[in-house]
């Protein structure tokens, strides 16, 4: 594993404008792979929150297509709201109705009050922004997150996931394929972030996708 996290390829614009492309094509064929992984850190965010997430205010961040809102949903129950972010338009239109409210938005800027939710989830996401902008964005979630409140992940990261030889063959794709860097998604120290960012990190496991591709299921609390 590098040292540095591979830098983001294009900016964050290219990045969505390519989701905003392959939205359907997203959904039919990764959609199946991460969900198990993904639905196992709600789960952990389910275990860690008071009473389970019954109730609760919960908002998705790069929700994508919203396979996960619909799980969230039923978590909350009648009681509780369910928001997707996205900020392809075409992921944002997908997500739609899928167990909750989807908007267009930047996870950079939430669009959300101080202290307004319970919980926020970022599945397959933070690792799609550079350093700062990842940094940025678990700003804005301790802004919008009410004391106490708990924010959920799921990414490739090189520092949970340290000696793995698929992430380090996908850094090298993604370094060597040109036009790899539109698609922004690449290991993160998702930990390191945290850290520096002020959460403290209260639930982690690893999951293996495909019997090949670890990612990091992680709850964690602004201290
Ligand atoms: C790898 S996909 C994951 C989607 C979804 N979480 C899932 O697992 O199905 C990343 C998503 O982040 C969205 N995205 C990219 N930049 C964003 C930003 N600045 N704010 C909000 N969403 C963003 C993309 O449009 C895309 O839908």
């Amino acid at each position: 594993m590098a040292d540095e996290p591979v830098p983001v390829g294009a900016s964050n614009e290219r990045v969505r404008a390519t989701y905003d492309r392959v939205a359907g094509v997203y959904e039919r064929l990764l959609g199946p792979v991460e969900a198990p992984s993904q639905r196992r850190a709600v789960a952990l965010l389910a275990a860690e929150a008071d009473l389970g997430l019954a109730g609760a205010r919960v908002v998705e961040v790069g929700c994508g297509p919203g396979g996960r809102l619909a799980d969230l949903r039923r978590r909350v129950g009648q009681d509780g709201t369910v928001v997707g972010l996205d900020a392809a338009p075409a992921m944002a239109d997908r997500a739609q109705g899928r167990g909750g409210t989807a908007v267009l938005g930047d996870a950079r800027r939430l669009p959300l009050a101080a202290g307004s939710v319970d919980a926020v989830c970022a599945l397959d996401v933070l690792e799609l922004f550079s350093a700062s902008d990842l940094r940025r964005v678990l700003r804005e979630v301790t802004r919008v997150l009410r004391p106490g409140g708990l924010l959920c992940v799921a990414a490739m990261t090189t520092a949970d996931v340290p000696d793995s030889r698929f992430l380090r063959a996908y850094e090298r794709l993604y370094r060597g394929v040109p036009g790899a860097g539109r698609v922004g998604c690449r290991p993160v120290d998702v930990g390191g972030a945290l850290a520096e960012t002020g959460f403290a990190v209260v639930r982690r496991e690893r999951a293996v996708r495909a019997g090949v591709w670890p990612v990091a299921c992680v709850v964690a609390r602004p201290r």
